[in-house]
C-alpha cells in the first residue's frame, strides 16, 4: 500500500521562470512557488525536485535553494521530511499556520491582524451584558434553540436589509440572507454560483481571504491592476475580453490591504464594464460603514449583477460572527442551499445580538466609538510613520506603507517580525504572477491600546530609517 502512494507523489521536474522577478533569487523561487502552488499548477503533496536538480536547472548555488525552501516551508508552502525531500502543502494547512503561528510569538505587537480597535471604557462588552441580561428574561427564548430558515428569520433579514441600507443599498429582506460572517457568506456565494477551475477576477492585490477560499474551491484568480481609487476600469475590460471570468470580487471602501476608497463615478465605470461583459460582481463591504461617508456601494450601481456583502466584525465586533448577503432575486435560493450546505445556517442567538443593536440603537454608538479610537490612532501613526504612508483614510483600521528603498515587503516584514512587531508584507495579498510591491500593510486595530501601538509604529520607524541587514551569504554547495 505504502509503495502504491509513494508513486502516486511523484517528484516534480518543477523549475520556475524566475526571470522577471525582482529581488533576492531565494525570494523569486519562494514566490514563484507560492504563485504556482496557489493557481493549483503544483498540486498538494507534489515532491519538489531536490536542492541539488533545481539549482542546476536554474543556474543558482544550492545554497540559493536551500534557502528559497527554508522561506516556503517558513510561509507554510511546503513541509520537508528528512530522506523523504521537500513537499507542497495543502491549501487549508498552507494557510491557517502562518497567521496561527505569528500570534503565538510571545510578547508580540500585532499590526498584522486587522481587528476593530477597542475603545477604552469596554463599551462593547457592557452592550452585550445588557443584551444577554434581556434576554434572559425573553419569554420567547426557546425560539433561539431551534433552527430558523437556512437564509436566517424574518427578523434577523430585516435587520440585514436595514444595515444594508445605512450603507446606502436599498433592498428587501426577501433578497437578503444571514450568513455566519462576511468569509462564510464569501464561501457560500463562490461554492452556489462556481465551480472548481472556474475564474475569478480580483485586484492585484487583494484581501488574503480570499486567496485561502480559492485555494479551498478549486476557483483560479487573476488580478487586475489598481491605482488610487482601487480597480482600474481600463485593466478590468482588458481582462474580461483576454478570459472571460466567472466573476470580479473586490472591497470598493476601504480596500484590504491597500486603503484605497473608489469614487461614485468609478464605481459607475466598473459597474459598465461588468454589464458589458457579463460578469457577475461579488462586493464585499466589511469595512464599508468604517468611514463617516463612504460613496454608494458598488452593488448600488449593478444591483442585476451584482451579490453584496457585508456583516458585523469591523463596525461592531467579529466575535459576534454575523454578516449578511444581498443578492439577486435569482440567486437567493442557491446561496441559501450553500449556506445549508456549509453551517445550516448562521447561530439564531447571534444573529438576535446584532438584529437587536442594529435596531435600538446600539450598533450606532458602538461604531461612532470604534471610527473615533481608529481617527485616533490614524493620527499616531501621522505622527510617527506619515511620511511613509502610501495610502490611509481618517477612520481606516489599516495603512498601505510604501517601503523606502532599498527595502523589501519580505526582508521589512522579517526584520519587524524579530523586533517584536508584526505587519503583513505585500506578497501576502498578490494575486498572480506579477511581483509584489515593496510595501507592507499595518493594522491599527489589534493592538490593546494606543500605548502599544505608539511601541509598535517607533520599531517601525527605526527600521524605516534604517537599511535592511545584508543578507546572510548562501553556503556553496
Ligand atoms: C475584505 C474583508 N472581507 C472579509 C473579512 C472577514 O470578515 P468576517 O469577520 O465578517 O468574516 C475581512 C476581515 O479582515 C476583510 O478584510
Amino acid at each position: 500500500m505504502r509503495a502504491v502512494k509513494r508513486n502516486i507523489v511523484t517528484m516534480t521536474s518543477w523549475a520556475p521562470d524566475i526571470r522577471q522577478r525582482k529581488g533576492p533569487r531565494y525570494l523569486a523561487i519562494a514566490e514563484a512557488l507560492a504563485d504556482d502552488a496557489g493557481a493549483g499548477r503544483l498540486r498538494p503533496g507534489t515532491r519538489l525536485p531536490t536542492h541539488r536538480d533545481l539549482a542546476d536547472r536554474l543556474g543558482l548555488t544550492v545554497g540559493t535553494v536551500t534557502r528559497a525552501y527554508a522561506e516556503a516551508a517558513r510561509r507554510n508552502l511546503v513541509s520537508g521530511e528528512v530522506g523523504r525531500g521537500t513537499f507542497v502543502r495543502g491549501p487549508a494547512t498552507r494557510f491557517a499556520a502562518p497567521l496561527a503561528a505569528a500570534r503565538a510569538q510571545e510578547g508580540l505587537i500585532d499590526l498584522s491582524a486587522n481587528h476593530p480597535p477597542r475603545a477604552p471604557g469596554d463599551g462593547e462588552e457592557r452592550a452585550l451584558a445588557r443584551s444577554l441580561g434581556a434576554l434572559s428574561r425573553r419569554k420567547d427564548l426557546a425560539r433561539l434553540l431551534d433552527y430558523p430558515p437556512e437564509g436566517g428569520s424574518r427578523d434577523h433579514r430585516e435587520a440585514g436589509a436595514e444595515w444594508a441600507r445605512r450603507s446606502g443599498l436599498d433592498a428587501p429582506a426577501d433578497r437578503v440572507l444571514v450568513s455566519s460572517g462576511s468569509q462564510h457568506g464569501m464561501t457560500a456565494v463562490f461554492a452556489a454560483l462556481l465551480v472548481p477551475g472556474d475564474l475569478v477576477l480580483t485586484e492585484a492585490l487583494t484581501y488574503s481571504g480570499m486567496k485561502t477560499l480559492a485555494g479551498l474551491l478549486s476557483l483560479r484568480l487573476q488580478g487586475v491592476a489598481l491605482d488610487d481609487e482601487g480597480l482600474r476600469p481600463d485593466a478590468l475590460a482588458a481582462a474580461c475580453r483576454a478570459r472571460p471570468p466567472k466573476a470580479l470580487y473586490c472591497v470598493p471602501t476601504l480596500q484590504n490591504p491597500t486603503a484605497s476608497v473608489m469614487s461614485d463615478e468609478r464605481r459607475r465605470e466598473i459597474a459598465d464594464v461588468a454589464r458589458e461583459h457579463g460578469v457577475l460582481i461579488v462586493e464585499d463591504d466589511v469595512h464599508g460603514r468604517i468611514p463617516h461617508r463612504a460613496p454608494r456601494p458598488l452593488s448600488a450601481f449593478a444591483p442585476e449583477r451584482a451579490v453584496y456583502l457585508t456583516g458585523t466584525s469591523k463596525a461592531l465586533a467579529p466575535g459576534l460572527r454575523v454578516g449578511f448577503i444581498v443578492a439577486p432575486e435569482a440567486l437567493v435560493g442557491r446561496i441559501a442551499a450553500a449556506i445549508r450546505g456549509t453551517t445550516w445556517m448562521a447561530a439564531p442567538l447571534m444573529a438576535e445580538i446584532a438584529a437587536a443593536w442594529i435596531k435600538d440603537g446600539t450598533a450606532e454608538a458602538i461604531l461612532r466609538r470604534k471610527r473615533s479610537e481608529a481617527a485616533s490612532r490614524q493620527r499616531l501613526v501621522g505622527q510617527v510613520i506619515g511620511r511613509f504612508v502610501d495610502r490611509a483614510q481618517p477612520t481606516a483600521y489599516h495603512v498601505w506603507l510604501s517601503l523606502p528603498r532599498p527595502w523589501r515587503g519580505e526582508a521589512f516584514a522579517e526584520a519587524a517580525r524579530r523586533k517584536g512587531v508584526g505587519v503583513t508584507p505585500a506578497s501576502a495579498f498578490a494575486v498572480g504572477r506579477a511581483g509584489a510591491p515593496d510595501a507592507v500593510r499595518v493594522c491599527l486595530g489589534a493592538a490593546r491600546d494606543r500605548a502599544e501601538l505608539e511601541r509598535g509604529l517607533r520599531v517601525l520607524a527605526d527600521l524605516l530609517a534604517a537599511s535592511p541587514e545584508p543578507a546572510p551569504l548562501p553556503s556553496g554547495p
